[in-house]
C-alpha cells in the first residue's frame, strides 16, 4: 500500500484546478438550517476529508452535490458547469458518484445484478434500440456485466457474485456500493462514512481501494469520524459545525483546534 505521505507531498488546495465547487450553499428543513451558507471546493485529483459533529449537515451537503436534494440558496458547478438544478442522474452522468451512509442494496437481488444497476445509460433501456439494433443491445449488456464482474474483483467479491445482496455483511455492502457507483465512471466520489461499523480487516481494504482510485486520478470527498482513516488518505479537512464551515487545514492541525474540538463536545469546552 501506498505510504500516507505520498497523499502529503501531492499539491496543495491552492495548487489545484477547483473540480466540484459550492458556494453559499443553504437548505432548510422548517426552520432548521441544516445547511448554512456552506461553500467548498474539491481540486482535480483530490482527497478530501469533511469532518464534523453528528448533526453538522455533512450528509445533507452530500445530498446537495448528488442532486437528491435542491439548495434553499446557493450554486454547484462542476469542472466549470453549473449544477445546481440538475437531478441526481444529471450529476452521475457529469461523473459524481456518491455512496450513502447506510447502504441499502436491492436485498433479493444478486450481488452481480446490484453491481449492474449502476451502469448509465444502456442501450437495452431503450425499448426502440431493442427492436432495431438487438444485437448491439445484447453487446453492450455483455460489456456490461464484464465490467461489473472485474468491479467486484476490484473490491474482493468475485466469489459472492451470484448470492443475494442481503447475505453480505456492513462492510462487503459499502464494498457493493463502491463498486455499483463504479460503474458509471465518476469522476469525482463522495464517500459517506466508509468505515463506519467496518472490522478491521475491510477497513484496511477499503483505504487501500480508496488509495488506488486515487491514483487512477479520481477526486475523492470523504466524511468520516475515523480520525485515522482521514490523516492517512486527506492532506485537507474541511470541519463543518452547525452546517456551517468551521475551518479546514491538515488533519494534525484541526484535531488540535480548539474550536473544532469545542464543536464535538457541543460547545461546551
Ligand atoms: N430530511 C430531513 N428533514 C428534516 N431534518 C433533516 C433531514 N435530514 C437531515 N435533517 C437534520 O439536519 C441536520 C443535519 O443532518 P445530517 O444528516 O446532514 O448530519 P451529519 O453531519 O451527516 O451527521 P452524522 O455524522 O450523524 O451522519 C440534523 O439536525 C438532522 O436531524
Ligand atoms: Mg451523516
Amino acid at each position: 500500500m501506498q505510504p500516507a505521505a505520498s497523499a502529503r507531498d501531492k499539491p496543495t488546495a491552492s495548487e489545484r484546478k477547483p473540480l466540484l465547487r459550492a458556494r453559499g450553499l443553504v437548505k432548510a428543513f422548517g426552520g432548521l438550517l441544516a445547511v448554512n451558507d456552506m461553500s467548498i471546493s474539491l481540486g482535480q485529483g483530490e482527497m478530501l476529508g469533511l469532518i464534523g459533529p453528528n448533526g453538522a449537515g455533512k450528509t445533507t451537503l452530500f445530498n446537495l452535490l448528488a442532486g437528491s436534494l435542491k439548495p434553499t440558496a446557493g450554486s454547484i458547478d462542476m469542472a466549470g458547469r453549473d449544477l445546481t438544478r440538475a437531478g441526481p442522474e444529471r450529476r452521475i452522468a457529469s461523473g459524481i458518484g456518491r455512496t450513502f451512509q447506510i447502504p441499502r442494496p436491492f436485498a433479493e437481488m444478486t450481488v452481480l445484478e446490484n453491481v449492474l444497476t449502476g451502469a448509465q445509460n444502456q442501450a437495452g433501456e431503450r425499448i426502440w434500440m431493442n427492436l432495431l439494433r438487438p444485437g448491439r443491445v445484447a453487446a453492450e449488456e455483455r460489456a456490461s456485466v464484464e465490467k461489473a464482474r472485474s468491479l467486484l474483483d476490484f473490491v474482493t467479491l468475485s466469489r459472492l457474485e451470484g448470492e443475494p445482496a442481503r447475505i453480505l455483511s456492513g462492510g462487503q455492502r459499502k464494498l457493493l456500493e463502491l463498486s455499483r457507483i463504479l460503474m458509471a465512471d465518476p469522476q469525482v466520489i463522495l464517500l459517506d462514512e466508509p468505515a463506519a461499523g467496518v472490522n478491521p480487516t475491510l477497513l484496511e481494504l477499503i483505504i487501500d481501494r480508496v488509495l488506488d482510485l486515487n491514483r487512477q486520478g479520481k477526486s475523492i470527498l470523504l466524511i468520516e469520524h475515523n480520525m485515522e482513516m482521514v490523516s492517512r488518505l486527506c492532506s485537507r479537512v474541511v470541519v463543518m459545525a452547525g452546517g456551517r464551515h468551521l475551518t479546514e487545514g491538515k488533519p494534525s492541525d484541526v484535531a488540535r483546534d480548539k474550536a473544532v474540538i469545542d464543536a464535538y463536545l457541543g460547545g461546551v469546552a
